[in-house]
């Protein structure tokens, strides 16, 4: 199968933007170049902008892939970003794992495919990150830490040890979830929240009090 070379985004969005600046990080070594974004909110065009000079080539639907491509999804909600992921899958794309040169993944850690470490984050001992999974910048994943497909751990998160999350989980930024606790699938922990206990799969919680919406 040939090497990915070419790196399409997926969402031209704030997100995006940050990622293709990660992947400008990357270096030469990397072997790797943008060679665009998809969106569908955006028309098709020979440059983003002046700062990101990379073309928006079409709506995700209209993506077919090719060979030496490998595609990343830029974009925070899991449930869309699931979605979309499981589309391009089905058609046979190949995704692409953006990983910060300042990302630190210790050698006993799993990371899946699609997966993006924004720069300062961590990935500790043992720890499992699965498909599709963003840690943003400063986040920290402790040893032991399961994040299910499709999770988004905002900036300034930390996951302590042993920390479990279903699929789909969506951490707001400077969040902490104590060792060892549960989150289920598609849960939503607030910015800035202490999570003590488990999480009920679909449910809301936010700090002070870790109400339920
Ligand atoms: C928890 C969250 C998902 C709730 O969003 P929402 O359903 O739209 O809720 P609202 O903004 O309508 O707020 C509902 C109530 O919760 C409070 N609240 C919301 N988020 C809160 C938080 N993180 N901490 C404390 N209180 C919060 C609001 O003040 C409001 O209180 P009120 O009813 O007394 O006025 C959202 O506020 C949040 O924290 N998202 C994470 C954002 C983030 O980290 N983004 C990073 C992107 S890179």
């Amino acid at each position: 199968m040939a090497k990915i070379r070419n790196i399409i985004i997926v969402g031209a969005g704030g997100f995006g933007r940050e990622v293709a600046s990660w992947i400008e990080h990357l270096g030469a070594d990397a072997g790797v170049t943008i060679a665009g974004f998809l969106d569908d909110t955006k028309e098709p065009c020979a440059a983003l902008s002046a700062d990101y000079p990379y073309p928006v080539l079409g709506s995700i639907g209209s993506y077919e892939p090719q060979p030496g491509e490998g595609v990343v999804v830029a974009i925070g909600d899991p449930r869309a970003k699931l979605r979309i992921a499981y589309s391009l899958a089905e058609k046979g794309a190949r995704f692409y794992n953006v990983i910060h040169p300042t990302a630190v993944v210790a050698r006993t850690a799993m990371l899946g495919q699609g997966v993006i470490l924004c720069p300062f984050s961590l990935v500790s001992a043992s720890a499992t990150v699965a498909n599709y999974v963003t840690v943003n910048a400063y986040g920290g994943v402790g040893h032991d830490v399961v994040i299910g497909e499709g999770s988004t751990i905002c900036a300034h998160v930390d996951l302590t040890g042993g920390v479990q999350l279903d699929e789909g989980v969506f951490v707001g930024s400077n969040a902490s979830i104590l060792p060892g606790v549960d989150v289920g699938a598609f849960a939503v922990i607030g910015a800035g929240t202490v999570v003590l206990r488990r999480v009920e799969a679909g449910t809301t919680m936010y700090a002070p009090l870790s109400r339920k919406l």
